[in-house]
């Protein structure tokens, strides 16, 4: 029996102000085609953005790219969201900041910032960003924003060249006080695809990760939080992506179209709106793309039929469209996908094949 659902408002907003980067890792989800500075918003753009999301319910704004701190508007944009009642967190690679524009962040309301780090090692990390002394970039501004009196996340993207740093990632994420680490296999959307063959892990080594994972949790319990996404391509299970199709969350890229997921634009056929030219409010209870995949009435088998299905939401839908080349089938990582055993297949072949150069890219 299908659950009848209400649409309820959105949790959180994902500002995409720009798709620029000094990094270049070779697992981006953005898009392959990356926007170019002349199709970015201005700042007039996202205050309007900003005034429709808090009307429209939003509790959370994180600001992202890209690299956020490129925009010279950042302090603006923060504190006209702090003013409008959202809680604001930046999503930054950090080696653009420095401790007097960290500090004006701060003093605009800044609540949050997410670090990235690509390893523990400076050799590693600096490697796998693609940008030279990063890495300790990165623990300076660290640092400071928990000296500054703000929360920090470490976000740590996993794979096979790094994943053996993961217990120093964890040491790393403790020594620089850090309110939550989040320890994250690589989604194989975008860029990332590209690039999988040298990062998918062996299911050995993700086995091992996995193990760390939960006994650092259990060691460092009240004292810091370790969020955990596994790697699908070994799971059984598919997880419920974008805590379901325009359910809590919604995008807005760079050149203003509002997606329900960031690599929705990857799906052909779907008509993406821009705010700005349709209320935000409208968009998100009535627009053509969030209506696509939402609830579970577009569902074929074996989800249309499956307990689970108000649960997961038959997985991702990027991930079906990539995998199964068709954007309505079961997410192939479930196992109850026909696809399951050749997805799982492949993806212990590549971890195996010695594949260890990244496709860097340019903007
Ligand atoms: Fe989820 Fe569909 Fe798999 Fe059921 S069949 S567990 S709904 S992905
Ligand atoms: Fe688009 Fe999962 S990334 S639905």
């Amino acid at each position: 029996m299908t659950m009848v659902r209400k649409i309820q408002p959105p949790l959180a907003l994902m500002a995409e102000l720009t798709h620029r980067c000094p990094l270049q890792c070779p697992y981006c989800s953005n898009p392959l085609e990356l926007l170019k500075v002349d199709r970015e918003r201005d700042t007039a753009f996202w205050l309007g953005v900003i005034d429709e999301a808090a009307e429209l319910g939003v509790l959370q704004i994180h600001f992202s790219g890209g690299e956020p701190t490129l925009r010279q508007d950042l302090a603006r944009l923060i504190e006209h969201a702090t003013s409008r009642g959202l809680y604001a967190n930046l999503i930054t690679s950090a080696v653009l900041l420095d401790g007097a524009k960290l500090q004006a962040l701060a003093q605009a309301g800044l609540a949050h910032v997410q670090i990235s780090f690509q390893g523990a090692e400076a050799e590693t990390a600096d490697r796998i960003g693609h940008y030279k002394n990063g890495h300790a970039k990165k623990i300076d501004v660290a640092r400071l924003v928990t000296k500054l009196g703000m929360s920090l996340t470490v976000n740590a993207v996993v794979h096979r060249q790094n994943l053996a740093e993961l217990p120093a990632m964890i040491d790393l994420a403790v020594a620089l006080d850090a309110d939550r680490l989040e320890v994250a296999h690589v989604q194989y959307h975008g860029w990332a695809l590209r690039n999988r063959a040298a990062l998918m892990p062996e299911r050995a080594a993700f086995e091992a990760a996995d193990a760390v994972v939960e006994a650092r949790r259990r060691e460092l319990l009240g004292r810091m939080a370790i969020d955990y996404v596994v790697p699908d391509y070994y799971a059984r299970a598919p997880k419920t992506c974008m805590g379901g199709w325009g359910q809590k969350f919604l995008n807005v890229a760079p050149d203003g179209r509002v997606l329900p997921c960031h690599a929705a634009e990857t799906i052909p056929g779907l008509a993406f709106e821009r705010a700005g030219d349709r209320p935000l409010r409208d968009i998100w209870f009535g627009g053509a793309a969030f209506e696509a995949f939402r609830g579970t009435a577009w569902m074929q088998e074996p989800c249309a039929s499956c307990a689970l299905k108000d649960v997961d939401f038959g997985g991702c839908r990027c991930q079906a469209l990539a995998l199964a080349g068709d954007v309505a089938a079961t997410d192939p990582v479930c196992h109850l996908s026909p696809l399951h055993d050749s997805v799982l297949a492949m993806a212990e072949r590549e971890s195996v094949a010695g594949v260890k150069e990244f496709v860097y890219r340019r903007l």
